[in-house]
């Protein structure tokens, strides 16, 4: 067992790497060496990626796929996906290409205000705080005038900054909920260090408010950080058509299919254990856009289920309707995301990624992201009330199984073919792999 360990940080990546592989494992001679297979050759490169985090000692590789035929408000995309997942990147595709022949999707930001909070607990009268905080609002904007100046020249910056008492939710307990609009940036660093200065003010002003008595003088900051909540930096993205119109090769009687695939929906929204599945969906095209773009997909994951259960019961993101013989199926997001700032100048996957999209703002990426969602449900809730999930998923997936078992070259040619015309199950996998191994 490893004992306590001091100064760990300051090793090097190499002492690091020993001490990892001699503590934790018996066969330290195989697992260097295939740690540092995946280290770059180009020392630069390696050097940046090490920088990322803290404790480097080695890359974690994702397949960075792409899924093309894409249009988006009438322009035609490729997007980027990196995700781990078999049959994600294909389905996306397939949505892709069966809505390219239906008007493709629509996409439109709601709005863009992003949140965040000093959170205090003050003990006394709230009217006589509320005309404090009115009295220094001028000061909270001047006191972060050098602060905003570069994102005031982009047209963003601070928004508002209102009160909020919170007292019966837990004792004594207030905050100012200060609004941003940040641009083409996520902004959680620009939004921190405003709402740092923010507090700031707040605790100077304190001691100088004569209408304050001592109690009220103790007013105490507990903490000042932006919210990863943005119901209200918000993207709608859709896709419409005539319920005649969906059909298709797959898709024989469209009313059939158009009710079902409705009544799915309604499932999840109000069944909370479907709803989770039905949105884990749509984040399998969120997240896959987010991280190709190097950005924070834990602030978006927290963002968006939190929004899903708004209504206080966890639902469905999207939804689906027909009225007057026209299938609409839609859903909104909230989406924090950056096209500058972050991973996005500093990763050079990430560069590509962006440049395939077109060097999107900030707003473009949000439409993006959402209709990569969008594509996702539709294909799985697709596969999903029709032929079953397991038919594609698996066929994606055999390449793993095949992997996993070490097929050759033969090997695989011949379940490709097999596979053709029977069902994919791992066990189904096995038993060829065991007949042709014989
Ligand atoms: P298929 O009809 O067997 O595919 O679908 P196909 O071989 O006929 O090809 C049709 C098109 O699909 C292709 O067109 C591609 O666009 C795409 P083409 O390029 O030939 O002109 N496609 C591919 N793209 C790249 N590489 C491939 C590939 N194969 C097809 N290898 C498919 C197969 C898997 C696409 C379909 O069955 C499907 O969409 N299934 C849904 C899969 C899915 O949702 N996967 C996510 C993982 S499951 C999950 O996590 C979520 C879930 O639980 C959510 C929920 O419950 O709501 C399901």
């Amino acid at each position: 067992m490893a004992s306590n360990i001091k100064g760990f940080s300051k090793w090097t990546k190499e002492e690091k790497l020993k001490w990892i592989a001699t503590t934790y494992f018996s066969d330290a001679t195989e697992v260097v060496p295939l740690i540092k297979t995946y280290w770059n050759s180009d020392e630069d490169l390696q050097k940046l990626h090490d920088e990322f985090i803290e404790n480097t000692i080695t890359n974690f590789y994702l397949p960075f796929g792409v899924a093309p035929n894409f249009v988006i408000n009438d322009r035609n995309y490729t997007l980027p996906m990196v995700i781990e997942e078999s049959s994600v990147v294909a389905a996306a595709s397939k949505s892709a290409k069966f809505w390219l022949e239906r008007g493709g999707f629509k996409a439109s930001v709601l709005d863009v205000e992003k949140i965040g909070q000093v959170h205090f607990i003050y003990k006394g009268d709230f009217k006589k705080l509320a005309r404090f905080i009115d009295s220094i609002q001028n000061q909270f904007f001047s006191d972060t005038e050098l602060l905003t100046q570069n994102m005031r020249k982009r047209g963003g910056g601070i928004l508002k900054i209102e009160l909020r008492d919170k007292t019966l939710a837990l004792e004594n307990y207030y905050q100012l909920h200060v609004t941003f609009d940040t641009k083409d940036s996520m902004g959680a660093n620009f939004i921190n260090t405003c709402l740092e200065q923010i507090a700031a003010t707040l605790k100077e002003q304190v001691l100088v408010y004569t209408e304050f008595n001592e109690v009220e003088r103790e007013l105490a900051v507990v903490m000042s950080i932006l919210s990863n909540y943005v119901p209200n930096c918000c993207v709608r993205a859709s896709v419409s058509c005539a319920v005649a119109d969906l059909a298709s090769s797959e898709i024989a009687n469209p009313e059939e299919f158009v009710a079902k695939f409705i009544q799915a929906v309604r499932i999840a929204e109000v069944e909370p254990f479907r709803a989770v599945t039905h949105n884990k969906g749509i984040m399998n095209g969120v997240d896959a856009l987010v991280l190709a773009t190097g950005n924070d997909f834990r602030a978006v994951e927290a963002g968006v289920h939190a929004y899903a259960a708004r209504n206080g019961s966890y639902s469905s993101l999207s939804h689906a309707k027909v009225e007057d013989g026209i299938f609409t199926f839609w859903l909104d997001l909230p989406l924090a995301l950056g096209t500058v700032g972050g991973l996005t100048s500093l990763h050079p996957m990430v560069k590509i990624a962006l440049k395939l999209l077109g060097n999107p703002n900030a707003e473009d990426l949000m439409k993006i992201v959402a209709v990569a969602g969008l594509a996702q449900n539709f294909a799985a809730l697709k596969s999903l009330t029709t032929t079953g999930i397991q038919q594609g998923h698996m066929k994606m997936h055999l390449k793993n199984i095949l992997n996993q078992f070490k097929a050759t070259d033969d090997e695989r040619k011949n379940a490709v073919l097999h596979f053709e015309k029977n069902i994919v199950s791992h066990a189904a996998v096995v038993e060829l792999l065991e007949s042709l191994r014989k």
